[in-house]
């Protein structure tokens, strides 16, 4: 059974096991923290007892919000649970009221950029060597 529910201390482990799995990077400290200063934005999805997929989304203003990060296990992608957690994280925003949401996806990332464009964001902006490993951005935004 497919749940998408509020992250959960005891689904940290989870959480960055997949954020190992998809990103170069990772900072298990930042979900911790994430947790305690604005849980609203943290979801995970859930099946048959595990977690699969999460995502992370926190108000950069009053009125804009930042996905910060997304992501779903490698053996998971394609069954649409990206899709449901973007749908979760959205309705949050909304009733925050916020009315435009913001994200940065890697140049070479073109399964993520084609999601998001999917799910009706666009590209405004690049951001030259955004990452610390010197890869650059996409800016994407989409309007609500
Ligand atoms: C981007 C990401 C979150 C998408 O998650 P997902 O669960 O695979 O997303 P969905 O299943 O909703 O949609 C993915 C694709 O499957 C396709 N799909 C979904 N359901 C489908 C179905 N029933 N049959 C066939 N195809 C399907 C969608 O059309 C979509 O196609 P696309 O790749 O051409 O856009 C996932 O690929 C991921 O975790 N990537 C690594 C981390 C990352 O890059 N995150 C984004 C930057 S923060």
């Amino acid at each position: 059974m497919n749940i998408i529910r509020k992250f959960q201390p005891p689904d940290f482990p989870w959480v960055i096991e997949i954020e190992k799995q998809v990103f170069n990077e990772h900072d298990p400290f930042f979900y911790m923290q994430f947790y305690e200063t604005c849980s609203d934005g943290f979801i995970v999805a859930q099946i048959n007892g595990f977690i699969v997929g999460f995502v992370v989304g926190f108000l950069t203003s009053e009125t804009t919000g930042r996905i910060f990060s997304l992501a779903v296990h490698p053996s998971y992608q394609n069954r649409t649970l990206g899709s449901a957690l973007l749908k979760e994280i959205k309705d949050v925003f909304r009733e925050m009221g916020v009315s435009e949401i913001i994200l940065e996806v890697r140049l070479g990332n073109m399964k993520a950029k084609r999601f998001y464009e999917r799910h009706g964001f666009i590209t405004t902006d690049i951001m030259e060597k955004y990452y610390n490993d010197g890869e650059s951005a996409y800016l994407m935004r989409l309007k609500m």
